[in-house]
């Protein structure tokens, strides 16, 4: 499944704004102790997570940006110059200076389904994603879950899709729509059977039996008229998955579109945080 550069910058500032600060606060304080900690990020895409994390980070950091998509990991390059105050290239990927802090970014490609622990005998300080999770299937986070218990690592993950989104003001063709949208969520996206909004629940569990205790936070995409461009490319988005499972008329799907795309309209989108800790 491939993601746009421009989809993900679009929803970087909501995703920064929606995650949730506790758990980060968790975060920040378990890597406190550490000179240079190592941060895998897990489907990196154009870099949102490092942009979103490590501002509330010590010092010194090193990432490790993993995404299967090349495309998406020249513009995390690109995105992280242009974001920082100073940067040079490295054989690796980049150094880069922000507010204060000194970070050295890798960028590494590699397919998260054929290898769910990409960090191999390196083992990192921090195990972290955005927006990933609901991609995968019941049996892949099986997978994952015992790479990570076997290497005892923390997980940190963030902005994980979790419940159905709650459109307003309400439409008539809302039920079916979302009843649509629901099925084609459901859809296998490279993970196997997708696991959808029931994996960040199933990975909570399955890291609970593996001794780690869990914390899971809600981080809800709270969209009002400000956010138009992301509802637009976001009702887009609902309108082409629904056309896709042929569940709903050419013309009930537009009228809704029609609605959906009139300023005013808001938008809740059910996601949440998770932070595992091993025993
Ligand atoms: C919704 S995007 C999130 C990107 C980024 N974490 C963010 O918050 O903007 C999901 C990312 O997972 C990557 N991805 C999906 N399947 C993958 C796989 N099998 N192996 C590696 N990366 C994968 C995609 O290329 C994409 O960058």
């Amino acid at each position: 499944m491939s993601f746009s550069a421009e989809w993900l910058r679009l929803r970087e500032p909501i995703d920064h704004r929606s995650r949730d600060n506790a758990l980060l606060a968790k975060v920040t304080a378990h890597l406190a102790g550490k000179d240079e900690p190592v941060i895998y990020d897990l489907g990196a895409g154009a870099g949102s997570n490092l942009r979103g994390t490590a501002l509330s980070l010590g010092q010194r950091q090193r990432w490790v940006l993993v995404d299967y998509d090349p495309e998406l990991l020249s513009a995390a390059l690109e995105f992280l110059a242009a974001w920082a105050d100073k940067s040079r290239p490295t054989a690796a990927g980049l150094e880069i200076e922000k507010s204060g802090k000194l970070i050295r970014v890798e960028v590494k490609r590699a397919d998260l389904n054929a290898n769910p622990a990409p960090w191999g005998g390196q083992k990192p300080d921090l195990v972290t994603s955005a927006a990933l999770f609901d991609l995968v299937s019941e049996q892949w986070v099986a997978r994952f879950c015992a790479a990570l218990a076997r290497d005892k690592l923390p997980l940190y993950t963030t902005l994980v899709h979790d419940e159905t989104a709650l459109w307003s003001p309400a439409h008539e063709a809302d039920a079916k729509m979302t009843e649509a949208f629901e099925r084609d969520f459901g859809k296998e996206k490279g993970f196997g059977p997708s696991a959808g909004n029931k994996a960040i629940g199933l990975m909570a569990n399955k890291l609970q039996a593996l001794g780690y205790s869990t914390e899971l936070a809600e981080s809800p995409w709270r969209l009002g008229a400000e956010d138009h461009d992301l509802i637009v490319q976001l009702a887009d988005g609902w309108a082409n998955a629904v056309r896709d499972t042929k569940a709903v008329s050419e013309e009930v799907i537009g009228k809704w579109l029609a609605a959906r795309k009139t300023r005013g309209t808001t938008c809740i989108v059910g996601h949440k945080d998770l932070l595992a800790m091993p025993a």
